[in-house]
């Protein structure tokens, strides 16, 4: 699986930024908070398997590793863009922002490159789960103001596409055997409890920053079934994927997802047509932009 950079741009209404989900603003915030934790994440993610990209030998896996930085820069631009259209709504969209950039550059500091690449490797693992979710049950983003849906849905893709990447650096440069399993393992529990308390306190922050909208008690009990549904709920759904992570031999396509991939081409064609149909993108507000300076 070769990851390819896409330069896609998103018509994103600013005026839906914070209810641009079908089941309302408490779900649309959930999003909203992962999307919080993108620019500084991804960067984070990238530098960690740099540290490592003059050890691996493979032609092959260098080339991977190639293809998702470049995937993860393009992520990252986009949802910048994304992030300033929740400041502008209200939101302590930069404040949250700069509060993750100064947890990941203290971990940057006293984590060894070892564990950082273990923290990425989690990680990933966790966009690999919820991007497999969102592209396998339809009722995760259907219905959705269109360019927000594409955006997720891109993401979503590209992730799937470079699940396996940094799993594989992470086996290529590391000495295999038991302390190797116990650091991606280890780390993985660490790594569960404070993505989901970073998860869980920006969303709270941001309903509460958006709580003149009103409907809570019906947007707290969405949240809870979308998140915990038993049937449907995020957390429910991933469980059993989650745990594979800890058997020794476990490896990112063991879930093997790769016909989801097929949609892309179509992806981009609809994201190209929404775009030449809204001259009111922000790419070409830029190039306005451009042309007047
Ligand atoms: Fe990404
Ligand atoms: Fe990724």
């Amino acid at each position: 699986m070769m990851p390819v950079r896409r330069d896609l741009r998103f018509n994103l209404p600013p005026e839906r930024a914070c209810d641009w989900h079908a089941q309302g603003s408490h779900v649309t915030h959930f999003f909203n908070a992962l999307s919080l934790l993108f620019p500084a994440g991804e960067r984070f993610f990238m530098d960690s398997v740099r540290h490592y990209r003059d050890d691996i030998d493979d032609p092959v896996l260098k080339k991977q590793v190639l293809g998702f930085i470049g995937q993860e820069a393009m992520h990252t631009r986009e949802h910048v863009e994304y992030n300033d259209l929740l400041q502008q709504a209200g939101l302590p969209a930069h404040k949250l922002d700069k509060r993750l950039w100064a947890i990941l550059n203290f971990g940057r500091k006293v984590l060894p490159h070892s564990y950082q690449l273990a923290v990425t490797v989690c990680l990933e693992h966790y966009t690999a789960m919820l991007a497999g979710l969102l592209l396998e049950d339809a009722t995760r983003i259907d219905g959705s103001v269109q360019g927000y849906a594409q955006m997720w849905t891109w993401h979503a893709l590209e992730e799937t596409e470079h699940k396996s990447v940094s799993y594989d650096v992470w086996n290529a440069v590391l000495k295999p055997g038991l302390g190797r399993y116990l650091l991606r393992t280890g780390v993985m529990l660490a790594t569960t409890i404070t993505f989901w308390l970073i998860v869980f306190d920006y969303h709270v922050r941001l309903i509460i920053a958006d709580r003149k909208r009103g409907g809570h008690v019906r947007g707290m009990w969405r949240v809870l079934k979308y998140l915990y549904g038993p049937r449907h709920g995020v957390f429910p759904r991933i469980a059993g994927e989650w745990l594979s992570f800890f058997r020794p031999g476990f490896h990112p396509w063991d879930h093997d997802n790769r016909a989801q991939l097929a949609r892309i081409d179509g992806l981009v064609a609809a994201v190209d047509a929404a775009n030449a149909a809204a001259p009111n993108t922000r790419r070409s507000a830029r190039r306005g932009m451009q042309a007047a300076a």
